[in-house]
């Protein structure tokens, strides 16, 4: 693709202005919608009067607001953890980790279609980078059984992979690993959305603490804007002494800081908000399941669907088109190269939306004459 997409407008909070047209929005990653809750946006409001828009310096300078450790407090807390860092995104949270834990990992793991800001963050190791076959845990044993026993082992992988929704096995690559082996989990868009008190990925497997350290976004579940590492002190002051991607970038905007303080506020205090994420996200799988759909079996709120053919493609965006539905057809790196429809369910969307989406993606093929058979994803 050599052109940007054209601009999309929001228009409410789950529709878009799209070419003159308002449409409802499943696209991107605001799965709670924070980034348009009045009580993110008054915050964000009141943080702008205070501290102005950008804190204009790296945190190592003279860049660290009073907004930023908070947030690094209540980060910690929420997600019981000894550490938080906040870095100006999850690109470079990743990149920030692995410039301080180089030297630390003689290899690496790597799932093979780990999320590209973890492909280049690996680069930045000085280690020995082996991918392993897409969450597989026998792959990983096999390869592992090639290193010897005072190999420092790293595995890296996303907790929920962005393109279709799948869960890494983490419980099960922590069975197969060396038990001094260390997990790097970047749970970008499993945290908040999953796992018994929306901890992520980890909580969901049931992941010990030990040797397990995590990066984050606040653009998805959080709504607002930066990066952050979960990880013991230790960890964290290696981040803060090695790395110059985190020495030399500006934070979060102090505005993002404080709505992103006051998002995880409202997911630790109002547990009703992930209850209709989650009764959404069940209700869309099973009835696009029941249709014929192989999807993911996943509690991540992103269904994603790859048309077979051009026509197909046409036939669906139609389909969604006639429903009010933004047609969210996206290329991704790492995604198929004909591109696929990645819809993002968030807890805010009406009952009436999510029936409107289900009947554009279930009468697929049968308006059509053809085998009258749901696109099924392509696997
Ligand atoms: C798995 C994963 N890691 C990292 C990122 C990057 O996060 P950010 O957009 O905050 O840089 C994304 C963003 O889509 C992602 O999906």
């Amino acid at each position: 693709m050599n052109q940007l997409p054209p601009p999309l407008s929001p228009a409410g909070r789950t529709r878009v202005l799209s070419e003159g047209r308002r449409l409802v929005y499943f696209g991107g990653c605001d799965y709670f919608r924070m980034a348009s809750n009045p009580a993110t946006l008054k915050a964000a409001a009141q943080a702008a009067r205070l501290h102005g828009l950008s804190i204009g310096a790296s945190r190592m300078t003279t860049g660290n607001s009073p907004l930023l450790v908070e947030l690094e407090r209540e980060l910690a807390a929420f997600f019981k953890v000894p550490q938080a860092l906040v870095t100006p995104t999850g690109s470079t949270a990743n990149a920030c980790l692995a410039e301080g834990l180089a030297g630390e990992f003689t290899h690496v793991f790597l799932d093979e279609r780990a999320h590209a800001s973890l492909q280049d963050a690996v680069i930045r190791m000085d280690c020995r980078v082996i991918r392993f076959a897409h969450r597989d845990p026998r792959d990983l044993e096999r390869r592992q059984a090639r290193l010897v026993e005072s190999h420092r082992i790293l595995l890296i992988t996303d907790g929920v992979f962005p393109l279709d929704g799948a869960i890494a096995p983490l419980a099960a690559y922590r069975k197969v690993l060396r038990r001094a082996a260390w997990m790097w989990v970047d749970d970008c868009h499993g945290a908040g959305t999953v796992g018994e008190t929306g901890t992520g990925t980890t909580e969901l497997e049931g992941i010990p603490a030990a040797r397990l350290v995590r990066t984050l976004t606040l653009s998805k579940a959080f709504g607002t804007y930066g990066g952050v590492i979960l990880a013991s002190k230790a960890i964290v002051g290696r981040v803060v002494r090695e790395s110059r991607t985190f020495a030399t970038g500006t934070p979060p905007p102090a505005p993002c800081a404080a709505a992103a303080l006051e998002a995880l506020r409202l997911l630790r205090t109002d547990p009703t908000i992930r209850q209709r994420l989650a009764a959404t996200v069940l209700r869309v799988k099973s009835a696009l399941t029941a249709a014929g759909y192989r999807l993911e079996p996943s509690p991540a709120p992103i269904v994603s669907i790859v048309p077979k053919t051009p026509g197909k493609r046409q036939e669906l965006e139609r389909n969604l088109l006639a429903e009010g539905i933004h047609p969210s057809f996206i290329r991704y790196p790492g995604g198929p190269p004909q591109g696929l429809f990645r819809f993002a369910l968030s807890s805010e969307h009406s009952p009436a939306q999510v029936t409107a989406l289900i009947r554009a993606l279930t009468t697929t093929g049968k308006e059509e004459g053809t085998d009258g058979t749901p696109s099924p994803t392509d696997e």
